[in-house]
């Protein structure tokens, strides 16, 4: 008997669709960074910045950086967008999309300076880790879009999260902890307001 749940599409449609589904994606954040303006270096990067608290007045405090800010959630941006706008900042640029696609879509000419990681998911459950943003091969590809001696700064209220990003850049041969001392800016974002508690990690590229 057929299961309840079976699907009737056959898996090559499914995966078919899938894979349109990918390109259109890539085809709309490479889209969004050829708007991106050239020339504006150094380019600083948000990852999961949400309704862009800590990117828009980072922006506004680092007026000779250019600042972007990616986040999935689309109408976090849309926010972010109208807080920019009304406030004339015009060094940044909000891009919606999903950040693994976004790190495989990056073009050469664009590679940056620090990089951001607030409050990011911590998806606490073990069976769920394999959906946390950052992890050794995340930092692997991060570390090859970053320019040399690029900064990371990454912050969260999961400690056990925190702990796993610390022990995935201690082993990695492309970052070097840094003292969290040398955050260079501060705003609290929306979850960090929300937190009791939080730790914060600072890594400097290595180039070899
Ligand atoms: C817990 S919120 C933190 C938001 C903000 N950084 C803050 O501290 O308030 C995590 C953010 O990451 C975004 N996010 C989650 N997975 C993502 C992904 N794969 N690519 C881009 N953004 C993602 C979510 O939409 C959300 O805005």
């Amino acid at each position: 008997m057929k299961h309840p749940y079976a699907c009737a599409t056959p898996p090559e449609k499914i995966s078919e669709h899938h894979r349109r589904v990918l390109n259109t994606r890539r085809r709309n954040l490479l889209s969004a960074l050829a708007r991106l303006p050239r020339g504006r270096e150094p380019y600083d990067l948000e990852i999961g910045c949400g309704h862009g608290h800590f990117l828009a007045g980072y922006a506004r405090a680092h007026p000779n950086r250019f600042c972007i800010g990616i986040d999935i959630a689309g109408a976090r941006l849309e926010r972010a967008q109208r807080k920019t706008d009304r406030a004339g900042v015009d060094n940044v640029g909000w891009i919606h999309g999903d950040a693994t696609l976004f790190l495989d879509s990056v073009p050469e000419h664009l590679r940056f300076s620090r990089v951001f990681i607030l409050f990011p998911d911590p998806w606490p459950k073990k069976r769920h880790h394999k959906h946390r943003l950052v992890g050794p091969e995340f930092l692997k590809r991060l570390a090859s879009l970053c320019r040399p001696r690029a900064e990371l700064y990454f912050r969260s209220d999961h400690i056990p999260y925190v702990e796993a990003v610390e022990a995935a850049l201690a082993a990695s041969p492309r970052w070097s902890p840094e003292s969290p001392e040398t955050w260079p800016w501060e705003s609290r974002t929306v979850f960090q307001d929300l937190a009791p508690s939080y730790r914060s990690l600072v890594a400097r590229k290595v180039d070899n």
